[in-house]
């Protein structure tokens, strides 16, 4: 057999990280092709990838569960995480055991309980390789991935198409349609739409975890001047020294009393019935 295995990578990087000289491995996307770069054992980079263990078990390759998982491995191809390739003399297929760990004891066991790593039990697979990612996830507000509640797999794409549900042409799910799965209460209609909702839930909050209450990507008026910045000095027209002008009312004194959603001014943030400018 010439073609090189994951057991291969595996054991090379091993070596790496057993003499404390694990150089890793360089993550880039060239193009449409992700591409995942054993640099060799050495320095420093982006980040560690050793893959999951399971004690006993051996990486078998993805053809292997072609068996029993047919419709998985066939799509599998679509999926963005398919084109993770390791390059050099080592390079691998980092298939479906990249994610799930050795799989020659749950093949050998017929798929046996507790033999293969499920991420939606167990996120520290995907961690190996989103090390930034994990450590949004160790921030106070945040989605209970950690605590079994919510999974990767709930937002994300991991065996066909776009990673991101919502993300790819075909996909019938809008990038918000994610988001409504679980929060009813932002979809509307509402009588008076915020037009900020519009470009994504996530130009305000970070599902993987902020430092900000409700996972808000900042914790007061700068989430909403980043879009309703105004121009101070409007020409021919005189403002108060130290007003803050903001849909051509002065907002100086409000915003000294708490944020723009909380204290009687707009906290209906995502849509309204009643009021143009989001109140209850
Ligand atoms: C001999 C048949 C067989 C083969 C080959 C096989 N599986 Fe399975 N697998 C099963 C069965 C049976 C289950 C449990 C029933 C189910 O959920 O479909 C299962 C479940 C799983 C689960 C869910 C486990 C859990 O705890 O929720 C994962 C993940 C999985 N398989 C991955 C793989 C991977 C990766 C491979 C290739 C390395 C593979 N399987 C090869 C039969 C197999
Ligand atoms: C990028 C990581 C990743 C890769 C690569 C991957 N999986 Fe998964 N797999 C997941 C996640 C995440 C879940 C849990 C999905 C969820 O939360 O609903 C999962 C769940 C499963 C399950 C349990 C049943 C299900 O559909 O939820 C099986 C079986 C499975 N994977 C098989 C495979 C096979 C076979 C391959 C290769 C063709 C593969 N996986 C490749 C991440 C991955
Ligand atoms: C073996 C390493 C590896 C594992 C394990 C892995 N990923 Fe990835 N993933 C990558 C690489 C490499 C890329 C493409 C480069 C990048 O953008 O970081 C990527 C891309 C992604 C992207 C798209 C990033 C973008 O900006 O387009 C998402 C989302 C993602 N992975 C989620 C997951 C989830 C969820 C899991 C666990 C179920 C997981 N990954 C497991 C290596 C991995
Ligand atoms: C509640 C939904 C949700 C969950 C749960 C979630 N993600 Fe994401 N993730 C997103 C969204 C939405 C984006 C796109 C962010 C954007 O639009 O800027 C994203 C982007 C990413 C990216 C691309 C890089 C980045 O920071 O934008 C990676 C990698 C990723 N997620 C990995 C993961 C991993 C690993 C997990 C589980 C540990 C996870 N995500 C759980 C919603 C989620
Ligand atoms: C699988 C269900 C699920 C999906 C999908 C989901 N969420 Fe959540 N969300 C939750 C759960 C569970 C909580 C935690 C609620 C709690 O702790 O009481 C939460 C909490 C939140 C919070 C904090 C709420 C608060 O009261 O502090 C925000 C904001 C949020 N989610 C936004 C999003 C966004 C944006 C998306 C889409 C990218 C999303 N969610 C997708 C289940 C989900
Ligand atoms: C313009 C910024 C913005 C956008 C866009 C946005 N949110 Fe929010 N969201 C907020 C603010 C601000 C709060 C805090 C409200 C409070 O604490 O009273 C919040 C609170 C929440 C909460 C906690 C419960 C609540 O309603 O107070 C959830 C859940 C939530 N948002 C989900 C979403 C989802 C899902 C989307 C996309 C459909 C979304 N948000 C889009 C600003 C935004
Ligand atoms: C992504 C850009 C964006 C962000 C961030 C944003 N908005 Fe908006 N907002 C808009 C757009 C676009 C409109 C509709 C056009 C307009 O009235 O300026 C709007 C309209 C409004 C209106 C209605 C104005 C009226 O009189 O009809 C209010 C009130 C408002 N936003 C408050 C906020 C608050 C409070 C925040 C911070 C939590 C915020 N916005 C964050 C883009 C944004």
């Amino acid at each position: 057999m010439n073609k090189p295995t994951l057991i291969q990578l595996a054991c090379s990087l091993s070596r790496c990280l057993r003499t404390g000289r694990a150089k890793l491995i360089g993550l880039s996307a060239a193009g449409a092709a992700l591409t995942l770069a054993l640099i060799s054992c050495g320095t420093l980079t982006h980040s560690i990838v050793a893959p999951p263990n399971i004690p006993g078990a051996t990486f078998v390759g993805t053809k292997a569960c072609a068996d029993c998982h047919e419709e998985l491995v066939r799509d599998f191809k679509t999926a963005g995480h398919s084109r993770l390739m390791a390059n050099g003399k080592n390079a691998a297929n980092a298939g479906c055991e990249s994610c799930h760990g050795p799989g020659s004891l749950h093949v050998s066991s017929g798929g046996g309980a507790k033999t293969i790593i499920n991420p939606r039990k167990d996120p520290q697979t995907c961690f190996q390789c989103h090390l930034e990612i994990r450590a949004k996830f160790s921030l106070p507000y945040r989605h209970p991935v950690l605590e079994g509640r919510v999974s990767c797999g709930d937002c994300h794409n991991p065996h066909k198409g776009s990673v991101f549900k919502g993300g790819g042409a075909t996909n019938i799910m809008g990038k918000n349609d994610v988001c409504f799965q679980c929060h009813q209460a932002q979809r509307g209609p509402f009588v008076f739409q915020h037009e900020a909702v519009r470009e994504g839930c996530t130009t305000c909050h970070d599902p993987h975890g902020s430092v900000n209450q409700r996972q808000l990507i900042a914790r007061n008026q700068i989430l909403c001047l980043k879009c309703h910045f105004q121009q101070q000095q409007v020409p021919g027209r005189v403002s108060a020294p130290g007003s803050l002008m903001i849909g051509d009312n002065n907002h100086a004194t409000n915003v000294s009393q708490g944020t723009c959603w909380s204290g009687g001014c707009h906290e209906a943030i995502h849509g309204s019935q009643v009021n143009s400018h989001l109140r209850y």
